[in-house]
Order: C-alpha cells, then sequence, then structure tokens
C-alpha cells in the first residue's frame, strides 16, 4: 500500500510507524514543512490512561517515551495568596521535540521516508496514493482542499493565550489565578523535564487590550509576563518559541474522509489545551486507523470503521473540552466569588470527568477538607449543628429556607401522574409522594396543580380550586409529616396555551379529541399549528387568574404544605408571559423584559402576600428557550434577580418546553451549568435539575458551589428510595421509620 502522509506531528508519525510496523511492504512516505528539530511549542501531557493505548500499539516507542518522562500526580491552584492541593491525578509530560525524535527515530528505523522542509501545496498531488493523510495540524489544507466533504466547522474562542516555557520546574500540575490592574490572568503550567516547564498563559481579549498586548511582539511579551509573574518565577526566566498570542480554534468536521483521503489528529478535531489532550488525540486517531487498515482490506471500509471506532470517544472528549474551555473563559465569574476550597472543587471538576468520589479516591484528605468546609458552611447557612463522627457527604447537610429546614439536599421533583379526578389527587397520590418521603428525600414537590378547572394540563391533572382539593391534599401532607422528616411543596400553574391536552401516554402536548376547554395566553398563538389558538388574555383575565392562584395558596396553607413553587417554566400561563417567543403584547406586559416579567412577578407578589411569612415560596423558570429568538441565560439571570428581590427564596433552574420546535441539548447535569450561572450571578439560592442520577453528581455540583439542592424526576420514578440507596452506598446512617427498623443490619446485595 502506498501512503501518503501530509505533516509529520504525532498523529502523522505514529500512524506511519504503526502502519510500517506491522507491514514493511506498505510504502510511506511522511511530507514535512519543518525541519526535523523544529518545534514550536513546550511540553505535551498524557494521562496514565494514554500510555495504555500506546504501550500496546507499540512497546518500542513506549519505552522511549516513558523512559524521558517528568511524572506528577499533584494538582496545584493558586488562588489569591493560597495554594490549593489536589493529589492523585497521574500525569507525565515531556518535550514535545523529544516526542517528535523518538517518533522519528522510530519511523526511521521502520523504512519510513521522511521528506523534511517539503510545504505541500496542494494534497491533490498525492491522489494516485492509495491513502492520504491529512496529519497537518489545526491549520490543516488537507481539510480546506477538500471543505466541500470534510464541512468544517471551527469555532475560535474569545479568549487569547501565549504558550511560553520557563526554567522554573513545577513541582505539579499548576493553575495559578492573578489579578492584575488589566484584569484576571490564568496560567497552565506543567513541567516537561527535569528543569523545564510549559507555561501557558490564558486571559480575556478585554484585559490583554488593557494591558497593550494586542500591540506586543514576543519580546515585549516576554518582559511583561516575566514581570507580572515575577513573585511566582522566583528569578526564573520565562522563554518563547513562536510565542504569539493567539485564539484558541475548537475544530470540527462533518465527516473525516474523502475517497482515499482521511483527516487525522487536530485537522480533524481540536479539544482545548485546559484538559491537555491533544497530542493524545492525536496518537489514539493514529492508533484507530492503523488497527482499522489491518483488520478491513478496503480502504474505504476501513475508512469508515475508523471514523465510527474514533468519532463518539472524540465528541465526548470535546465536550468535556468545550465546558472546561467556558469555565476559564468565565473565571471571572467564580474568582471573586468562590472561597478557595469551592472554588478549587469548581476547577477540578468543571467537565464533569473528575467527581467529588472520584477524588476522594485519589485524594481522600482533600475530599475531607472540602466535606468539613462544606458541612460548616451548612451549619451557619442552616443555624443547627450537625452531629456526625466525621463530615457528612454534601448531600446529607442541611438547608434552610425561611422556618422550613431540610435534612439533605435531595428534592422530588414535580412530575405529573394524569390521574386526578377533577384535579382531586386519590390513593395513587398518597402512595406515589408518601413513599418517596419514605424514600429519604428532604423535600417532595408536589406535582404541578392547577389553579381552575380550565387551568389543567389534561383532564387527569391535580387542582387546587375547590374545597375537595383542600381535604385530599391535607391527607396526602399529613401522612408525609407523620412518616418521615420530608418537608412537602404544592407546585401551583395554570397550563395557559398547553392545556386541554391529553395524557402522557396518549401524547403529550396534543389536543385532546373531545370535551376541549376554552385556554388562554400571554398572546394568541397556538403551541402546535394544529392546537387551540388561545385566547390573548385580557387586564380582567388576569386579574381573576391572579386571585385564583391567591386562593389556592390560601387553600394549600390550609392542607398543611411546608412552601409553594409557582411554575413559570415550559410555556405554561405564567411561563407565557416571559419568553419573547409566546408574549407578542404591545401593552405594558410585552415587549421588555421588565414588561414580561411584570403579570408573573404581581402574580408573585399576590400569592407571597396571602403565603405565611415563616414557609418558602420557589419558582421554577426555563433559563433558555434552547430557540432562536427565545430566553437566553442572561434573560433568566435577570429574572431571577428580580424574583430575589421581590422575597423569592429558591429559584428551581429548568430549560425549554416553550416551543415545540426547541433544540435542546440533553445529557448528564445538562441543566446544571444554568443553575452555577444563575446562583452566581444573580444572587439567589438555586434548585439544579435534569439528567442527576449519582450521589456523586449530586456532592460534586453542591461542593463546587453550582446549585443548594439537587432534583431529581425520573431518578425518583424508578427508585423512590433514591436517598436511601444513596446514603448506603456511601456509609451514612439514615434512620428508617419505625415500621421499618429491622432494615438495620441487613446487608443489600446489589451485585
Ligand atoms: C498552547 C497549546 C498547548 C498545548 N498543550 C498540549 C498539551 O499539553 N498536551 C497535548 O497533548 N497537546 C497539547 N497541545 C496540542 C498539540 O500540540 C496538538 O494537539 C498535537 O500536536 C496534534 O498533533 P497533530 O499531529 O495532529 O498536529 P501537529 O502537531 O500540529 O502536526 C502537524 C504537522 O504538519 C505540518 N504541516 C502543516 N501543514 C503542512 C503542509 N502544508 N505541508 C507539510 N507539512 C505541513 C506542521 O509543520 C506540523 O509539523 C497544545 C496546543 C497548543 C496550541
Ligand atoms: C412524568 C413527568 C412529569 C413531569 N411533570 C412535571 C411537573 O408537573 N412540573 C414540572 O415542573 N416539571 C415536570 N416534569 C419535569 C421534571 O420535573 C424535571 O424538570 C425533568 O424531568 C428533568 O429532570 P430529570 O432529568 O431528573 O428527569 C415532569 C417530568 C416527568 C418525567
Amino acid at each position: 500500500m502506498r501512503i501518503v502522509s501530509i505533516g509529520g506531528g504525532p498523529a502523522g508519525l505514529y500512524f506511519s510507524l504503526l502502519m510500517k510496523k506491522s507491514d514493511p511492504a506498505h510504502d510511506i512516505t511522511v511530507v514535512e514543512r519543518n525541519r526535523p528539530d523544529d518545534t514550536f511549542g513546550f511540553g505535551v501531557v498524557f494521562s496514565d490512561a494514554t500510555l495504555e493505548h500506546v504501550a500496546e500499539a507499540d512497546r518500542t516507542s513506549h519505552a522511549e517515551i516513558t523512559s524521558h518522562f517528568a511524572h506528577w500526580d499533584d494538582i496545584d491552584i493558586h488562588y489569591r495568596g493560597q495554594v490549593l492541593t489536589s493529589a492523585g491525578h497521574g500525569f507525565a509530560g515531556m518535550s514535545r521535540q523529544l516526542l517528535l525524535d523518538i517518533l522519528q527515530k522510530r519511523c526511521a528505523e521502520l523504512g519510513v521516508r521522511l521528506e523534511f522542509q517539503r510545504e505541500v501545496g496542494d494534497p491533490g498531488a498525492y491522489a494516485d496514493a492509495d491513502l492520504v493523510l491529512g496529519a497537518d495540524g489545526v491549520n490543516s489544507i488537507v481539510r480546506s482542499r477538500y471543505a466541500e466533504h470534510f464541512r468544517p466547522r471551527i469555532d475560535w474562542r474569545a479568549n487569547k493565550f501565549v504558550w511560553l516555557g520557563t526554567t522554573f520546574p513545577y513541582p505539579a500540575f499548576t493553575f495559578l489565578f492573578k489579578e492584575s490592574v488589566h484584569g484576571l490572568w490564568r496560567v497552565h503550567a506543567y513541567r516537561y523535564d527535569q528543569s523545564m516547564s510549559t507555561f501557558i498563559l490564558e486571559t480575556t481579549e478585554a484585559t490583554w487590550r488593557r494591558a497593550g498586548l494586542d500591540r506586543a511582539d514576543e519580546d515585549q511579551t516576554l518582559a511583561f509576563c516575566e514581570q507580572l509573574f515575577a513573585e511566582e518565577l522566583q528569578g526564573h526566566r520565562l522563554l518563547k518559541n513562536r510565542s504569539l498570542w493567539r485564539s484558541f480554534p475548537t475544530v470540527r468536521n462533518g465527516s473525516w474522509r474523502h475517497g482515499n483521503v482521511v483527516l487525522v489528529g487536530d485537522a480533524a478535531h481540536t479539544a482545548h489545551f485546559s484538559i491537555g489532550s491533544g497530542t493524545k488525540l492525536a496518537m489514539e486517531d493514529a492508533i484507530a486507523l492503523a488497527r482499522a487498515l489491518q483488520s478491513h482490506g478496503e480502504v474505504e471500509k476501513a475508512l469508515a470503521a475508523y471514523e465510527e471506532d474514533r468519532r463518539p470517544e472524540v465528541e465526548r472528549l470535546q465536550r468535556a473540552a468545550q465546558v472546561s474551555l467556558e469555565w476559564f473563559e468565565e473565571a471571572e465569574r467564580y474568582h471573586a466569588r468562590l472561597e478557595p476550597i469551592q472554588f478549587a472543587m469548581s476547577l477540578l471538576t468543571r467537565s464533569l470527568r473528575v467527581t467529588h468520589e472520584n477524588l476522594k479516591t485519589r485524594d481522600p484528605r482533600f475530599v475531607a477538607a472540602v466535606d468539613r468546609w462544606y458541612v460548616s458552611r451548612a451549619e451557619q447557612q442552616a443555624q443547627i449543628a450537625v452531629s456526625a463522627p466525621s463530615p457528612p457527604p454534601p448531600m446529607f447537610t442541611p438547608f434552610r429556607l425561611r422556618e422550613m429546614l431540610l435534612s439533605n439536599r435531595i428534592v422530588v421533583s414535580p412530575m405529573c401522574q394524569y390521574s386526578a379526578q377533577d384535579g382531586t389527587p386519590g390513593d395513587w397520590h398518597l402512595v406515589n409522594l408518601g413513599s418517596r418521603a419514605v424514600g429519604g428525600a428532604a423535600l417532595v414537590v408536589a406535582e404541578m396543580t392547577d389553579v381552575s378547572r380550565e387551568g389543567r394540563i389534561t383532564p387527569g391533572c391535580t387542582g387546587m380550586y375547590k374545597p375537595e382539593h383542600v381535604v385530599a391534599w391535607k391527607r396526602i401532607v399529613d401522612f408525609v409529616h407523620a412518616a418521615s422528616p420530608a418537608r412537602i411543596a404544592l407546585q401551583l400553574a395554570h397550563a395557559g396555551r398547553k392545556g386541554s391536552t391529553r395524557v402522557l401516554w396518549e401524547g403529550m402536548d396534543e389536543p385532546l379529541p373531545a370535551g376541549n376547554w376554552p385556554l388562554m395566553s400571554a398572546s394568541a398563538l397556538p403551541y402546535h399549528p394544529y392546537s387551540q389558538v388561545p385566547k390573548a388574555m385580557d387586564r380582567e383575565d388576569m386579574m381573576r387568574v391572579r386571585d385564583q392562584f391567591v386562593a389556592a395558596a390560601r387553600m394549600a396553607q390550609q392542607a398543611g404544605l411546608d412552601m409553594l413553587e409557582l411554575h413559570v417554566a415550559h410555556g405554561y400561563l405564567l411561563a407565557s408571559f416571559i419568553s419573547p417567543l409566546t408574549n407578542i403584547r404591545t401593552d405594558e406586559y410585552g415587549g421588555s423584559a421588565d414588561n414580561r416579567a411584570r403579570y408573573p412577578l404581581e402574580v408573585f407578589d399576590a400569592v407571597r402576600t396571602v403565603w405565611p411569612a415563616g414557609r418558602p415560596m420557589s419558582v421554577k423558570i426555563s433559563a433558555t428557550d434552547w430557540a432562536e429568538g427565545g430566553l437566553e441565560l442572561d434573560d433568566a439571570i435577570d429574572f431571577a434577580r428580580k424574583l430575589r428581590q421581590h422575597g423569592c427564596d429558591i429559584v428551581t433552574v429548568s430549560t425549554g418546553q416553550t416551543v415545540p420546535d426547541q433544540k435542546p441539548q440533553y445529557g448528564r447535569l445538562y441543566q446544571t451549568p444554568f443553575s452555577d450561572r444563575i446562583r452566581g450571578e444573580a444572587e439567589i439560592a438555586t434548585m439544579t435539575v435534569g439528567g442527576i442520577a449519582s450521589y456523586d453528581d449530586v456532592n460534586s455540583i453542591l461542593a463546587a458551589g453550582r446549585a443548594d439542592l439537587c432534583v431529581l424526576a425520573r431518578g425518583h420514578l424508578y427508585d423512590p428510595y433514591w436517598t436511601r440507596h444513596a446514603a448506603y452506598e456511601q456509609g451514612f446512617d439514615l434512620p428508617w421509620p419505625d415500621q421499618y427498623v429491622s432494615v438495620k443490619g441487613f446487608t443489600p446485595r446489589l451485585d
């Protein structure tokens, strides 16, 4: 097979040597524009896991590479005069030049032809080869030459960075945050041999311009950085090597192959340097591609298999890299606000790959310090002492909202059961909510409960609009209070334009085939084009519905509920006022964000006035509509701020469901970043919900300050005893009800 690699970086060299090793008859040429000893940049990092793949693929180069490693286990975070160390991370670094030397030498030994100082202008010149490798890095000409086939998308990130070296031998992977008169600077530094470290400096474009670095040449950059970090460098120098200020491009391609041409490494995809994975990805691509060619005789099939194999892993890493780069872009948001240990947790767990549990395995002392700090904060907040021999995990710390004291941080999310008779909850609701209260969650939020018959989503929705409802709810509330320490809240709502529809299992948001009732909403816009057109509410409608909310709140008080949540999310009536996609009013309740917030706030104020002062109120919001022209996070932050000013105690941060053509990005903890921002910027307590399934994620979210309470919906449908199971797995003693005390000493076998 005749193979040409355009580019002799880690991807091109490593692939070439693996192929030549597998079959010396292959005719392989690497065409590289630089000289063999020209390299830009300083060190590269590998994790222990990557090295295992490299060892399996070629023991010879693995042995050479590892013999030159600088190893470290610790991550040091320099923050406001403190250094926080988290151990057990298992990384190794080496000089990029040395890595290329080793790979070049191994290629030459095996008989790969290396053509240096040869710049490829048109990859078409190699069209007659059996396989052409686009291994020409981030600015790939192979990718641009066949752009219509590869369909590249390049996302240029906002921050500026420069790649420098230093003679300061950093003992750990070091993140350094430093404020100057110009702004906040972030350094990512790690040692790559006995005496040298990579030193990447990153900042926002505004800070960079304020410091005059937009006009600085390499030497001026170096002088500026040496002065800024004189104290940290302790007399050591910084070094340049084509150290130009750049913006990071996240490269993605619709396809990585076209005919006999294939992209590998940075040409195919990049992952931000803050997760140090560019070289790893390049070498793993090389391994996967070589394997695919060895197992499939035909190039076309092999390239398809390579892409199918690698793409999910690469995309997973790119998602982690995206969260990580955003964290660094937004570091100003966390920097002044979080205390050192929480800042460290926020940094370490930013891309969800490192978690509370995972850190505990690596460094139990660090996590014990986090837990100690967290419980002491919780004690202050809840005004209660926690008596436990050792600090409990964050999820088992108390939390107070007005006079309501929660014994832990787990909440059962409101979930419609579509099983009520004219709004009256029955035995199903008693068992459903009662068993979840016994299951250990500190707060159970009963489903969306409508303030009028016409305000229901479906004929099976619960209500709080007639005296029977008070009796039926009181039965449930009394059971929860008698059988568990859990508190119980009611979510009050009006379905607005999403009403008069079928129960979930007959078609969510689908209009009833018969027996419909009239709808109203902020504007006369139907949900689906074929849904009923709602009436745009006039002032009289608004006052009537507001009074229905007030009446329902009074009834909720009679029923003994501990908390009320107003549903201002998911496109229902109150939310329809907030979103510009559903509110096109021209009166003082439409137009500006203030106007759109006016009616929901009027309802909130009216309810707050009659709801007992000692009992809290939350509001559930959609922090984005996931749709063009709709609400975005900044709008939600602004609304959350208004809610705080009106006396709202806590916001439940959900997203979407405003319009049917939304484009949500679901996944693990997919709504938690919204909670993080709202909590920090609107300075209000938050409940995060969405894709939470493990106690580990709960502990990580809480310890990193991304929310105050964690809410599980489907997790609780699946397992009403979710909190009990989480307690058992963490060795935490959660008292059982008297009826169940025999469980003590019973060992469940879950595997
Ligand atoms: C600031 C910064 C820090 C980084 N830190 C790390 C880190 O800590 N760890 C890590 O693993 N990765 C890191 N990386 C990423 C890493 O450098 C790349 O991801 C990795 O080198 C990709 O390998 P590659 O072979 O795909 O591309 P490259 O290493 O870029 O190699 C491409 C080669 O193609 C050659 N070439 C390009 N065009 C032509 C042409 N027309 N003709 C002939 N030759 C051509 C280039 O000269 C180059 O040698 C960092 C990157 C940056 C920017
Ligand atoms: C069956 C079901 C019914 C739901 N009903 C409501 C509801 O009444 N009120 C509400 O705010 N959210 C409702 N939701 C949304 C959930 O409360 C939650 O926000 C969402 O499911 C994401 O959380 P999860 O990933 O833990 O399931 C419902 C979800 C499900 C699965």
